[in-house]
């Protein structure tokens, strides 16, 4: 057995994680998930951790924010046994109740008891949406994890077809798409039970994408169709694109907003605690995001000065250039080579011809 320090946290882990699940690098997800509870602001908010492994999530919600009830659930009786001594070992006995069940099974056992969700599964939350939308009632909380992220962002059609019922193809802007698919696939699925989301925060690193809804009672399913052009990466949800070559029809996915700014600049606030060690990086991304345009899709300015046999302009100087045209311009999270704009590919380019500088020549030999 091992041990670590986590937040304001000492969890007991196993020596292998094949043993029971735990993962350092999601810290950061643990960070920003306590912050995202805290900025809420609810008072005594009752919290499922329902896939727990050794309780990380669970204990720190217990411990980090006002949660007066945790629940930690996990199918795994190893996992359980570790839930049960970093409660005790955190001292958050009274709060966090731990249960060994099938996650689909606990869920149709607890309907409407909680006021934040969080799922973070191994691969795709798919199979617990089901459920999930059943016990979820309207004004509260889901945080959801996906790992398979080459499925959801149609890296893989086929197993986004199969698995989600959703047309894609790969596309330059792949994160943002696999974002907005998870949010449109927990929109269809909830919105069979007459409940619909606000998204509050969206995010994608290398290996998962996280996303934050609140659900409401009354609202609209904001999923659509896009279209992408293969040949200059365009992608757009209206439905005459400007686009002069073929455009595939694709989706449908989540074609609204993706955070909720004033909430993010809370999230912001609550990362200034020390305790959060990796604030540095949670910080940085949700600044992007507060600071990114909310255009749908993204282009990859690296890839198409590539293409053009350009240099890479610095992305800022891109970003003045089409300002300075009239046109909406910034970065964006997803991509630190990448902008959000309301311009067409060929006034990209346009700026890049503009801005390339002849590479420096070698001396001659
Ligand atoms: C990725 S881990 C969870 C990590 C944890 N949330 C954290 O932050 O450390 C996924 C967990 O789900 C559990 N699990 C997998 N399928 C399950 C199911 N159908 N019902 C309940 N638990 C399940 C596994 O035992 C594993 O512990
Ligand atoms: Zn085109």
């Amino acid at each position: 057995m091992k041990i670590t320090k986590e937040g304001l946290v000492t969890l007991y882990l196993p020596d292998s994680r094949k043993e029971v699940f735990y993962n350092p690098d999601m810290e950061l997800s643990r960070d920003i998930s306590v912050a995202f509870l805290q900025a809420l602001g609810l008072k005594n908010p009752a919290v499922c951790d329902l896939l727990s492994a050794a309780g990380a999530r669970a204990v720190r919600y217990a411990k980090e924010t006002d949660a007066v009830k945790v629940f930690a659930n996990d199918a795994s009786e190893d996992a359980v046994g570790y839930i049960k001594k970093n409660v005790s070992a955190n001292k958050v006995d009274r709060k966090v109740t731990a249960s060994r069940s099938g996650a689909n099974a606990f869920l149709s056992s607890h309907k409407k008891q909680f006021d934040l969700i969080d799922i973070d599964p191994f691969g795709s939350p798919v199979y617990f949406l089901d459920e999930l939308a059943k016990c979820a009632r309207p004004d509260s909380y889901l945080g959801v994890t996906a790992t398979d992220c080459g499925a959801l962002s149609g890296i893989f059609p086929k197993t986004c077809s199969e698995r989600y019922g959703i047309a894609l193809e790969r596309t330059e802007c792949f994160k943002e798409i696999g974002v907005r698919n998870l949010i449109g696939v927990v929109a269809s699925k909830l919105e069979k039970e007459k409940l619909f989301i606000i998204p509050l925060l969206s995010h994608a690193t290398e290996h998962y994408i996280r996303i934050f809804l609140k659900i409401v009672s009354d609202g609209k399913n904001l999923s659509d169709y896009f279209y992408h052009c293969k040949k200059c990466n365009y992608c757009t949800f209206e439905k005459k694109g400007r686009c002069v070559h073929d455009i595939a029809k694709l989706g449908p996915i989540w074609a609204g907003g993706l955070h909720d700014k004033v909430l993010c600049f809370k999230i912001l606030d609550k990362l200034k605690q020390p305790y959060f060690k990796k604030s540095g990086d949670a910080r940085r991304m949700l600044l992007n995001i507060t600071s990114e345009s909310e255009e749908p899709f993204y282009y990859n300015i690296h890839k198409i000065s590539e293409r053009l046999s350009k240099n890479t302009p610095p992305v800022g100087d891109i970003v003045r250039q089409l300002r300075k045209s009239g046109l909406s311009a910034t970065r964006t999270q997803f991509n630190d080579t990448s902008i959000k704009t309301d311009a067409m590919p060929e006034d990209i380019e346009k700026v890049i011809r503009i801005l390339d500088k002849p590479r420096s020549q070698k001396p001659a030999e």
